[in-house]
């Protein structure tokens, strides 16, 4: 990871938990980076930790008041936040994010987030019940709406005595976010992205149903990273339990038929669409308007689902278009016959033998070119940040 912020600006926002003194520890792994950071805290945080701290470690001022006018050591907000790629907030308390949500400017980190027009990343940090009050929980939604990436707090033991959600992030769980939001420096910026996600249910009558085994994790982990890259993400996903990922809009379907409606009512709109969901290529010929009895054979007639992919290829136009194959023998040949099948631009093939629910996965990005790129076992975190290197690097192609 050694240089791997090389050339960065970022801005490290602390305000005043307790949590302030691990910011320290998150300055000395962005400057080990090679990143160049620029400290800012609030009157908060200078009673938890010194500045001369984070003054020694960044070999530069930190900034702290406003209303100074000394230029050689502090160069003003607007400068400051106008170089920076990056602003993190951590820990970020209820009175900043509250202050950052409704555009208070009184200190020089509130200053900032208004003058900057970078990416904005906030860890907040508090009491269990602080972070669980709605009018914490309504802020950050507002903040979350305007684009601003938010990490979870992690449950734990807090610093009151009690156990609950509300401690700073791990420090790995900034970092990587740091690193994520840097490293693609908004290169989907512009693109409206839909996602599709999980498996569907198609009914058989009002309790039962026929469904297959995919979490969902692949597609979130993809609109996550299309989020983080810039793109304007949506999100349709059948049955999962997974949480929603920050400043994603998602729409939840059932069977193929409302994937199907979703997608189309989007795609107008759309400019790469990518089909992660393992739609149900059938559904039960008709579903059982009460509870089904037994009996003692049962026989289902199953009709053909709509291929939403191959419809979408139909009226392809400028759009990018992402499918997967998940595949037990032939990988690359089905995967390649899909691809020119349905238009796409994108085959992703999947080794279900590797994958399927789990945290990793295996897979081979086929082009439209004829470009095959076999990828080791990954976290699908990482997964797709590779499937989205190929998208960005076929729109530079045509722009070429
Ligand atoms: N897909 C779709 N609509 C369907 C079925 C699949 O959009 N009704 C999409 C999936 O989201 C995935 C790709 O198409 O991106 C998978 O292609 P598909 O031909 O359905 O793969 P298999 O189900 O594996 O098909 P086959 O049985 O032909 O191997």
């Amino acid at each position: 990871m050694k240089g791997s912020l090389e050339g960065k600006e970022i801005i490290l926002g602390v305000s005043g938990s307790i949590a302030a003194y691990k910011a320290v520890e998150i300055l000395r792994e962005l400057t080990g980076r090679g990143a160049a950071v620029t400290v800012v805290m609030t009157e908060g945080a200078q009673r938890f930790v010194a500045p001369l701290t984070f003054e020694t470690l960044s070999r530069r001022p930190v900034l702290t008041d406003l209303f100074t006018l000394d230029y050689d050591k502090h160069i003003g907000h607007v400068a400051t936040g106008e170089r920076a790629n990056l602003l993190v907030v951590a820990p970020a308390t209820a009175n900043t994010i509250a202050k950052f949500a409704h555009g208070l400017a009184d200190d020089f980190l509130s200053n900032l987030y208004l003058s900057s027009p970078c990416p904005v990343l906030l860890a907040p940090a508090m009491d269990r019940e602080m972070y669980a009050h709605s009018a914490v929980q309504e802020n950050l939604t507002h903040l979350k709406a305007r684009g601003v990436h938010v990490l979870e707090p992690e449950y734990g033991e807090l610093a009151s005595g009690l156990i609950g959600r509300g401690r700073l992030p791990e420090l790995s769980t900034i970092l990587q976010k740091i690193d994520d939001l840097l490293r693609h420096q908004g290169d989907l910026t512009g693109e409206t992205v839909l996602v599709t996600a999980g498996p569907t249910q198609e009914l058989l009558d009002p309790v039962r149903y026929i469904s297959n085994r995919s979490t969902g994790k692949m597609g979130f982990a993809l609109a996550q990273a299309a989020q983080d890259r810039g793109a304007h993400v949506t999100l349709v996903s059948g049955p999962t339990s997974l949480p929603t990922p920050p400043g994603i809009m998602r729409t939840d379907v059932t069977t193929a038929e409302e994937m199907y409606q979703a997608v189309l009512d989007r795609l107008d709109t759309t400019t790469i669409l990518i089909m992660a969901a393992a739609v149900a290529d059938y559904r039960p010929s008709s579903s059982a308007s009460q509870k089904m009895k037994k009996q003692e054979t049962l026989t289902v007639e199953f009709v053909r689902n709509p291929d939403i992919l191959a419809e979408a290829g139909r009226h392809k136009g400028s759009r990018i278009l992402v499918g997967f194959a998940a595949e037990t023998e032939d990988l690359l040949e089905n995967a390649r016959e899909k691809l020119r099948k349905k238009h796409l631009d994108l085959i992703v093939a999947n080794d279900i033998r590797v994958g399927f629910g789990g945290e990793t996965t295996r897979v081979t990005i086929l082009d439209r070119h004829g470009g095959v790129q076999e990828l080791p076992e990954r976290s699908k975190r990482e997964v797709a940040h590779q499937i989205l290197d190929r998208v960005v690097a076929l729109r530079s192609g045509e722009r070429a």
